[in-house]
């Protein structure tokens, strides 16, 4: 063979690769799930599944990135037959009737994301249905101030830089944090979220798939251990 037809040949099986690469990593998975859409309820109206989230939880997902998150916290909850994600409660959000849905995590849930954090690093628990577990902002305020303070054994890494201290002026602010002993601000002073905590926390309350989709199947229960 030419030193000329090898280069080529050479040039043409590397073109072959990257060609099946694309094909595979890219626009199969874009046939298969780039058209999907949300559900429109039965009756017509404008109510659909799921839904967008408020601008300023998008603004907390560039934050949630940001910070790493990602690292330690997936938002992919498993199959009851690939994980114990279903066991551990993960995949449980409580309907508007107050009802629990259990389901691992489809395609769909992510169509309204900007970034899809998928992953298989759990160092802390999966954040699909967060907002369930901690509803309200004062609590994810405090965790992520001082995860310790909730969670004597956590390993998660303080994020106190996006909280500053402040001198009271007036009525104290609604979001200060309730702390006491050492953590606790001087007299007089409080501190309060800035505006990048604001945001994450309002992404975190919007973490929360509290409705069914048609694409739902397999077991949610785990598989009976057999004896
Ligand atoms: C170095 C790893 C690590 C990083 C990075 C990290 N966390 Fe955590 N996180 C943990 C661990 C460990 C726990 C506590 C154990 C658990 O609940 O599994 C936890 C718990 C939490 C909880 C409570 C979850 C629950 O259900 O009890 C929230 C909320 C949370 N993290 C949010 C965040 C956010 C937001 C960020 C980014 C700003 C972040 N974490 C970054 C490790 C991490």
């Amino acid at each position: 063979m030419s030193p000329t037809l090898r280069f080529r040949t050479f040039v043409g099986l590397i073109f072959v690769a990257f060609f099946f690469t694309w094909m595979v990593l890219v626009v199969l998975p874009w046939s298969e799930l780039g058209h999907l859409a949300p559900i429109q309820d039965e009756s017509g109206g404008t109510n659909i599944t799921p839904f967008d989230k408020p601008n300023e939880a998008h603004a907390g997902e560039q934050v949630y990135a940001a910070n790493g998150c990602v690292y330690c916290h997936t938002q992919q909850v498993r199959a009851a037959t690939s994980g114990a994600d279903i066991v551990r409660g993960w995949g449980t959000a409580n309907d508007e009737d107050g009802k629990p849905i259990t389901r691992r995590s489809y395609p769909r849930d992510y169509i309204w994301n900007h970034q899809v954090f998928l992953g298989n690093s759990r160092s802390g628990a999966d954040l699909t249905n967060v907002a369930q577990r901690y509803p309200d902002a004062n609590g994810l305020y405090r965790y992520l101030y001082a995860p310790s303070l909730t969670d004597t054994h956590s390993s998660m890494p303080a994020y106190r830089f996006l909280f500053v201290t402040r001198k009271i002026h007036g009525q104290p602010s609604q979001d200060a944090l309730v702390l006491s002993g050492a953590d606790a601000p001087p007299v007089g002073y409080e501190i309060v979220p800035t505006s990048e905590a604001k945001a994450l926390v309002a992404y975190l309350l919007s973490l929360k798939n509290d409705y069914h989709l048609p694409d739902e199947k397999g077991p949610v229960a785990p598989p009976a251990a057999k004896s």
